[in-house]
């Protein structure tokens, strides 16, 4: 008995996609209908890029497209076609951490660590916009992003560190000898 094989579905045609990604120009290939979250860590190889959930609800995937806050998982990679992307890897300016970062690190705003991309740069966004929130800012700005470790209170203390930086416009050298300021931003 002869078998009747049925045509394969033609698969998602590859397109040009072009971007720039934590300042450096990007350009591939890819499918038609490829996730944005996909492209970053399979294509760009930003891994700082976490996939949580996959469907828009814990925010790991956070990235800034053209500095606003938007879930990778939940765009097309089409749709920021030459767009300006930060992944977190983006968010240090050579070693200088981010207050944000570095304040994460003092108050221990990162435990297991997975969601800590996403929370720093929808907080880095925050802060470009408002660089002083208030309680009730601080947590509508987070209120996409979950995390099981920190109970969220470690969260906002460090925003509110990272925010008192920007606004004394104090300096984090982390390039020092640690020795000869460990805590950096708070040797009065
Ligand atoms: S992986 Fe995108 S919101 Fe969870
Ligand atoms: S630090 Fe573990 S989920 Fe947030």
């Amino acid at each position: 008995m002869s078998v009747i094989r049925l045509p394969m579905l033609p698969g998602p045609e590859k397109i040009p996609w072009k971007a720039k990604v934590n300042g450096k120009e990007i350009s591939k290939h890819v499918e038609s209908n490829a996730i944005l979250l996909d492209v970053l860590r399979d294509q760009v190889g930003t891994l700082g890029v976490k996939r949580g959930c996959d469907m828009g609800t814990c925010g790991c995937c956070s990235v800034l497209v053209n500095g606003n806050p938007k879930l990778s998982c939940l765009v097309l990679a089409q749709e920021v076609e030459d767009c300006e992307i930060t992944t977190v890897e983006g968010l240090a300016d050579g070693h200088h951490l981010h207050p944000i970062q570095e304040m994460f690190s003092e108050y221990g705003g990162s435990q297991c660590g997975f969601c800590t991309p996403g929370f720093l740069v929808v907080i880095s966004s925050l802060l470009d916009e408002n660089p002083s929130p208030n309680d009730s800012e601080i947590k509508n700005a987070i209120e996409g992003n979950l995390c099981r470790c920190t109970g969220y209170q470690q969260i906002v203390e460090s925003v509110k560190a990272a925010s008192e930086l920007l606004v004394s416009g104090k300096n984090i050298d982390n390039t020092t000898d640690p020795k000869s300021n460990p805590n950096p931003g708070f040797e009065n």
